[in-house]
């Protein structure tokens, strides 16, 4: 059968760990897309990394908007990161017809509903799986899994990074600044870091969560954001005394007044179980009306992890894609026209 064609943007840590389970898995991932997946083009700055991991066969560029305008291309999948040129080329892709896949929470948490809306006008799907908690299917637990129900609220460990050092903190004692060089060395971190330790990481999913679970569009701009970096050693000590966890969540709610949506650090009795996530791993407690608690929990940062939510998102936009237009399911957020009117 014809493959489909993808052009990856960006061939870091992720870009790497998609070829690898690509190339790994792809009976079965050729089985479930019902057609094979292929990666025919690579955009990168660094030549000599993007020929080293996309080997022969692929064509290689440092200039990615030739590959959003390439029609031989059916899906772009961006990792370029931030909310400069990656918006800028995800725009162009899909003014050009391309199906979108994204990792770039920053993105979507900020300019998520142009590009949306962008989509919707263009007929194009843009999925984003591995923007929220890496490898956890939160994004299609929420959408797909949970879509029976009226969802309560969200909540969740939802950036490694603090969770890593709140974790340290407590078994050693170190300092915050310690733990953060250290998390930083092992390559959990965003470039800035500032984005992990002041909350804005787990905000940007925090908001992309509450968009799908309550149809609303993203609302960044107007969740509570609060990070770890006030916290010591000493507060996690006194928690611990008086039997609670301190975990950085991002919570989303639905409340009489509107959406609740805010991230701090928590008081969380320790015998809870996402009281008990540890290291630089995710979970997500998600309460809907029919199902009650759901708990999802995984690594939410990696190269193969976050490869496997690419990877499931190129399969899911194969399957549309191929199907009859008239029976696509619309891959977006929310449909404006099924925006309801509530107040944050
Ligand atoms: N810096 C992020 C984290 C990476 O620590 O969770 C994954 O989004």
């Amino acid at each position: 059968m014809k493959p489909i064609n993808v052009g990856l943007l960006g061939i870091g840590t992720v870009g790497g760990g998609t070829f690898t389970v690509l190339k790994r898995n792809e009976e079965e991932i050729t089985r479930r897309a019902g057609r094979p997946i292929r990666i025919t083009a690579v955009a990168d700055k660094n030549l000599e990394l993007a020929r080293t991991v996309a080997g022969s066969g692929v064509r290689l560029t440092d200039d990615a908007f030739s590959v959003v305008a390439d029609p031989e291309i059916d899906i772009v999948v961006e990792l370029i990161g931030g909310y400069g040129v990656a918006k800028e080329l995800v725009l162009k892709a899909i003014e050009n017809g391309k199906h979108v896949v994204t990792a770039n929470k920053a993105l979507l948490a900020v300019h998520g509903n142009e590009i949306f809306a962008a989509a919707q006008s263009r007929g194009v799907m843009v999925a984003f799986e591995a923007a929220v908690a890496g490898g956890i299917p939160i994004i299609k637990a929420l959408r797909e899994g949970l879509s029976a129900n009226r969802i309560q609220w969200v909540a969740g460990i939802i950036n490694g990074t603090t969770n890593f050092i709140l974790s340290e903190m407590r078994d050693k004692g170190l300092p915050f600044a310690d733990v953060l060089k250290e998390a930083q060395a092992l390559g959990y971190a965003e470039a800035d870091p500032t984005f992990d330790i002041e909350g804005i990481d787990a905000a940007h999913k925090a908001t992309i969560m509450s968009a799908i679970a309550f149809g609303v569009p993203m609302q960044f701009e107007a969740a509570h954001v609060e990070g770890i970096t006030s916290l010591d050693s000493v507060d996690i000590a006194y928690a611990e005394q008086l039997g609670y966890r301190i975990k950085l969540l991002g919570i989303s709610r639905m409340r009489t007044e509107g959406i609740e949506l805010r991230v701090h650090p928590t008081l969380i009795p320790a015998k809870r179980l996402i009281a008990n996530v540890e290291g630089a791993m995710n979970a997500v407690v998600v309460h809907g009306d029919a199902v009650g608690a759901t708990l999802y929990y995984g690594k939410g940062a990696g190269a193969e992890p976050t490869a496997s939510a690419v990877i499931a998102d190129l399969v899911d936009v194969t399957r549309l894609h191929t199907a009859d237009p008239e029976h696509r399911v619309p891959h977006l957020a929310f449909q404006p026209e099924q925006v309801r009117d509530l107040k944050v």
